[in-house]
């Protein structure tokens, strides 16, 4: 990893994750700069991390190679606006992980085509186990690319995607993912508790179950299709089960929930769009 200084415009839980990585993964913490306007929230990320911090945006960006934009989509028009004319002194790669700013609103609020990785990030960043994905604009190096991927893998497993739009679809696989998750493990805690399991235990089972399950998928070269035929024996208990999920539709209604949050994410991206 390179020691250059990376600038955090917003210091709250996504820019928090990714320190916390980033530290962990052996970087300087003196090379990191964090803005936020709340001298509370500095004060912590300097007790915790012993980053420096700043409440002007222009003030982090000025030494920095790389700038992360790190606040909410609904501050990315005033806070980019502010930051151009520092951005068009000091030319730093820019980051952004604002869910639904598209890349062509950023450039155009920070004043022209600079190079510009946008990133998709989920909540399990938050303990370095997120998935990112990544889109370039053209005037982004290849080395500018690796920089930005070096900065991400401190929060997890990175993917590239080759069209900005494939990011709607992100958002509604990986970005609500993990509450599609929460809500089965959710049902079956509460399935294994009606079957008269104490409820610890079947909130430790089912959360074993789901963290084994992830592992053996994460870890096999077969496919989750294999490693469920494997454990699905004939007229077995597993069976049983599955022949109910699909008798319910479960496919379908997966389907078509992934396919609505992929709509919403369009609609919210448009709104963003347009708001000034
Ligand atoms: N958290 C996630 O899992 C996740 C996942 C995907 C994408 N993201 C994206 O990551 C971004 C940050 O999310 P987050 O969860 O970290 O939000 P957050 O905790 O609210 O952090 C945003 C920070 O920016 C600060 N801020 C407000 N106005 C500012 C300004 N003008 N200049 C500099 N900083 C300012 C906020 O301070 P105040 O609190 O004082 O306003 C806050 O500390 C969002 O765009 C979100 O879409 C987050």
């Amino acid at each position: 990893m390179t020691r250059e200084t990376i600038a955090f415009i917003g210091g709250g839980n996504m820019a928090t994750s990714l320190i916390a990585g980033l530290i962990a993964d052996g970087h300087e913490p003196r090379a990191l700069i964090v803005s936020d306007p709340d001298g509370v929230k500095r004060e912590a990320l300097v007790e915790r991390f012993g980053v420096k911090t700043t409440e002007d945006n222009s003030t982090a960006v000025n030494d920095a190679g790389l700038a992360v934009l790190c606040v909410k989509p609904q501050m990315a028009g005033p806070v980019c606006r502010g930051l151009s004319a520092a951005v068009g002194r000091q030319k730093p790669l820019i980051v952004s992980v604002m869910a639904g700013i598209r890349e062509q609103s950023i450039q155009q609020w920070l004043g022209g085509e600079v190079p510009l990785v946008r990133a998709m990030p989920n909540t399990p960043v938050m303990i370095q186990s997120g998935a990112i994905v990544l889109h370039a604009t053209p005037e982004a190096s290849p080395d500018q690319r690796d920089r930005a991927e070096t900065l991400l893998r401190a929060g997890g497993l990175t993917r590239w995607v080759e069209r900005e739009e494939e990011m709607d679809a992100v958002t509604a696989l990986s970005g609500s993912g993990p509450a599609y998750f929460f809500l089965l493990m959710e049902i079956l805690e509460q399935a294994g508790a009606e079957l008269g399991l104490d409820s610890e235990s079947a909130r430790l089972l089912t959360i074993q179950t789901a963290l084994g399950a992830a592992r053996m998928a994460m870890e096999s070269s077969d496919s989750p299709r294999e490693l469920r035929e494997r454990v699905t024996s004939p007229g077995g208990t597993t069976e049983r089960a599955l022949d109910v999920l699909e008798a319910g539709g479960i496919r379908e209604l997966v389907t078509r929930a992934v396919s609505a949050a992929r709509t919403r994410s369009e609609e919210l991206s448009k709104l963003l769009a347009e708001t000034p």
